[in-house]
């Protein structure tokens, strides 16, 4: 494959890299330390038989018309697949491929770190101490929610889902979950399929696990989260644009809610003012996959894919629509 050569939108694990010179294809890496604005990504994509690209790259018609008729595959570096115009690529012949499974337990995780930091308020704990502001223990303080025992629903039970219902047999928790479908995966562990009204209005932790599609923006919006408990906790290492963020400021204001906990946002980078203002929520940078092992494994697929699609042999990952 000594002719082709593959773009790489933002630096990767050396692994993938790794993967992509060992089989012989000439790498260009975007040398920026930031994802490429539309039109320098336009720029770049027509250029090479095929690109490794991020969640942060929007592949929409435009960079996909710009790509064809030269790039045959882009291969995103994610499970999530809403930066990509799936239909756009069918039209013009692009292979679009993503990273499902070896994700799932590293952000399950992660999820589990964020539920734990928001019930027991950790963050505002931590920014205390630092603070040289902690004057010693005191028996009223930093009063949390207890985890177990209570009720866990699970909002899209797939394998992230299903792996953080998993985990919650460790507190002796009741998992509920909402899904199109019956589940069995996350059935076999005792939990029991609700609709979304029930679950939100009967759980002590709503984790919520849908890909972001037309169906699920704002899945959660402010009619939804006031039928939550007043001592629930909203958790998201899903997509920001599952929740209305908006309605959910306020919720959080009111003291309807108990706490949120938030790895992903609508328009990441930006995070709600409203929500840095507030103390009942901890907020992450989009970590859930990251862990060095992960994310190894993550560019090493992606360039497998590309690698697959080059050769002219089916991919692992193919993303349809
Ligand atoms: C994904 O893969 O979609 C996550 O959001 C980042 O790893």
């Amino acid at each position: 494959m000594s002719s082709l050569s593959v773009y790489v939108t933002r630096a990767i694990p050396e692994a993938g890299i790794a993967a992509l010179v060992g089989a012989g294809v000439r790498v260009r890496l975007n040398p920026l330390a930031r994802s490429l604005r539309p039109e320098e990504l336009r720029e770049e994509v027509g250029r090479y038989d095929g690109v490794v690209c991020h969640l942060t790259d929007r592949i929409d018609e435009t960079v996909l018309t710009a790509a064809a008729p030269r790039c045959k595959v882009f291969a995103n570096c994610a499970v999530g697949t809403d930066n990509f115009d799936v239909a756009a690529a069918a039209q013009l012949g692009i292979t679009l491929t993503n990273t499902p499974d070896v994700l799932t337990e590293a952000t399950a995780d992660l999820a589990w770190a964020l539920l734990m930091a928001t019930a027991r308020r950790l963050g505002e704990a931590e920014r205390v101490v630092r603070a040289g502001a902690w004057r010693g223990w005191g028996m009223l303080d930093f009063l949390g929610v207890d985890i177990h025992g209570k009720t866990l629903g699970i909002v899209g039970a797939g394998r992230i889902g299903t792996a953080v219902a998993r985990r919650a047999g460790g507190f002796s928790m009741k998992v509920l979950y909402c899904d199109r479908e019956p589940m069995a995966e996350i059935e076999a562990l005792g939990a029991r399929r609700v609709g979304l009204v029930e679950l939100l209005e009967t759980s002590d932790f709503v984790s919520l696990h849908t890909p972001l599609t037309e169906e699920t923006r704002h899945l959660l919006d402010e009619n939804g989260m006031r039928r939550m408990k007043r001592e629930a906790v909203l958790i998201n290492t899903a997509r920001g644009a599952v929740v209305d963020q908006t309605a959910l400021a306020e919720v959080l204001r009111e003291g309807r809610i108990a706490g949120a906990g938030f790895d992903v946002y609508e328009n990441e980078p930006l995070v709600p003012p409203d929500f840095l203002a507030l103390e009942n929520v901890v907020l992450l940078p989009h970590i859930g996959s990251a862990t060095l092992a992960t994310r190894s494994r993550m560019a090493e697929i992606a360039a497998e894919n590309v690698i697959a699609v080059l050769r002219g042999e089916p991919p692992m990952n193919v993303v349809t629509e």
